[in-house]
């Protein structure tokens, strides 16, 4: 089975890089492939590819409304965007969102049949005290989260691994989507520091569905390199 592989952009890329991008990864790809790319949300663009899906990265739980600098779901609705990023730790940590708004995020979003990548992760100084203090904490992030869902993907994020340079390792990797996936049927995502060069273990792992790539997504070679280790994983 293909493995997901998805690139959050974060804020990088342009209008026109994004689209330069886009058109030239599409046509690199395999149906069976299983591509989303979240572009920062100046460069989204319509979601109308074949082979990929088109995500953002944020919205606000609201239709349209006076929610300054905010994307509404009218907005994603005229670009046939149907795949959202809830739950990232940059936005709870330095957007400053609670558990409870990305759990309101997520129930106004499903109720809008969207795809919703819900991420999940432990911060150094919760990792450094062990195990089961990171499966207590991961469990926090999963309150009035419908864990069911159909469209749900998880991605399961370690905080000090995200843009470090040092990824997870295969065995805590293991251990916690494991633990993920007794919470919920959903597939599971990593992500954090995943590149050309330990991409191939990481996707080895039984308990990976996939992965959700920042820095080395930025680069259509590099990413796509990727998108080949995922094919037939
Ligand atoms: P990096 O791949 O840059 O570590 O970012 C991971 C991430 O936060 C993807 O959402």
């Amino acid at each position: 089975m293909t493995k997901i592989v998805a690139a959050n952009f974060k804020t990088n890329h342009t209008k026109k890089t994004t689209k330069s991008y886009l058109e030239s990864l599409e046509k690199k790809l395999l149906a069976s492939d299983k591509i989303y790319i979240f572009p920062t949300p100046i460069a989204l663009c319509e979601n109308n590819f074949k082979h990929l899906k088109v995500g953002t990265q944020n919205a606000y739980p609201i239709l349209n409304g006076a929610f300054t600098g905010e994307v509404g779901l009218e907005s994603l609705k005229e670009l046939d965007i149907k795949t959202i990023l809830i739950g990232h730790s940059e936005r709870r940590n330095i957007l400053g969102e609670s558990q409870k708004f990305c759990a309101e995020k997520f129930d106004f979003f499903a109720k809008e049949d969207f795809e919703i990548i819900y991420c999940v992760g432990e911060d150094i100084s919760i990792r450094e005290k062990g195990v089961e203090n990171v499966k207590k904490f991961i469990k926090t992030q999963f309150e009035n989260i419908p864990v069911q869902y159909p469209k749900l993907i998880i991605a399961y994020e370690p905080i000090w691994a995200i843009g470090s340079g040092m990824s997870a390792s295969a065995e805590q990797i293991q251990q916690t989507h494991s633990f993920i996936k007794e919470i919920s049927p959903a597939p599971v995502l990593y992500g954090g520091s995943v590149n050309i060069k330990n991409i191939a273990e990481i996707l080895n792992i039984q308990e990976v569905d996939g992965v959700l790539v920042g820095s080395a997504s930025l680069n259509i070679d590099s990413f796509y390199k990727i998108i080949q280790e995922a094919r037939n994983k």
